[in-house]
């Protein structure tokens, strides 16, 4: 079997439509796409059923990254321990897929409904292991924290408890995946500090991509909140989530004045 597969080659049958991350970011809308799921809004259900759908396509790509993650590298490359961290996540991702296809039909939504962008499974075919493990385990998983803390209280508001349990149990799950993350990167680079940093450098651009041009935050309102809490438990350090919330709020800033540039120019 091919090791370091291409992000190109995923298996998925007629019913979904794939995007790569260069045409999602390179689309205009995309700072949309997000969506605030306001329980007041009028659009809510259609808001929600989109992000259970972008989570439903997340679940199948960390199943595959974790999978390739296990099997692309040997011993010489990485602890055997850190291969059975990834099997297991396999195991956990093969749950969190069940859920939400059942989740989908709960909400009344369907697989393929919306595009699949394969951005996690891209950052999960770095040919280095530590690059994987910070831009998916650690960007990637650490929102999916964000996301699923968010909807499990929505989940809540809705008076919706199934959305709310599924939301919890994998969100549990998350929080192990992240914290595996953040144990095998300060491990395996132990001694490395350069290749550390440059992970860490490639988490941030990660996660700089999924602030959604600054809809990510610590306030109430914020599309995407920050789940700080879980991510301390998943091993995100203070430091490491003010960085984020600072990057976000900066990129709100430049959107804001981008959007008053065009407001007020000369017809
Ligand atoms: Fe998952
Ligand atoms: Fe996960």
């Amino acid at each position: 079997m091919q090791k370091h597969i291409s992000p190109s080659a995923l298996a998925r049958d007629h019913r979904f439509n794939r995007q790569t991350s260069e045409e999602r970011f390179s689309d205009p809308r995309h700072s949309m796409e997000v969506g605030n799921v306001d329980p007041g809004a009028e659009d809510v259900a259609d808001r929600a059923r989109r992000r259970m759908h972008g989570i439903f396509v997340g679940e199948i790509q960390a199943l595959e990254g974790a999978g390739r993650t296990a099997f692309d590298f040997d011993t010489n490359d990485v602890p055997y321990e850190l291969k059975l961290d990834m099997a297991r996540q396999c195991w956990d991702e093969a749950r969190h897929c069940e859920i939400s296809i059942k989740l989908a039909e709960h909400m009344g939504g369907e697989l393929g409904e919306y595009v699949e962008t394969t951005t996690l499974f891209e950052a999960a075919c770095h040919k280095d292991p530590v690059f994987r493990l910070a831009g998916v385990n650690r960007a990637l998983e650490g929102l999916a924290i964000d996301v699923f803390t968010q909807m499990r209280d929505f989940g809540d508001e809705m008076g919706d408890p199934i959305l709310s349990y599924c939301e919890d149990y994998m969100l549990a799950d998350e929080v192990t995946h992240v914290r595996m993350g953040s144990k095998w990167l300060r491990s395996v680079t132990e001694g490395d500090p350069e290749r550390r940093k440059a992970a860490l450098e490639f988490q941030k651009v990660v996660d700089g991509l999924f602030n959604f041009r600054g809809q990510r935050g610590e306030e109430v309102d914020s599309p995407i909140r920050l789940a700080r809490e879980f991510r301390k438990m998943a091993g995100f350090t203070d430091d490491e989530v003010d960085d984020i919330a600072e990057t976000s709020l900066k990129q709100r800033t430049e959107l804001e004045a981008e959007r008053l540039a065009v407001a007020t120019a000369p017809q």
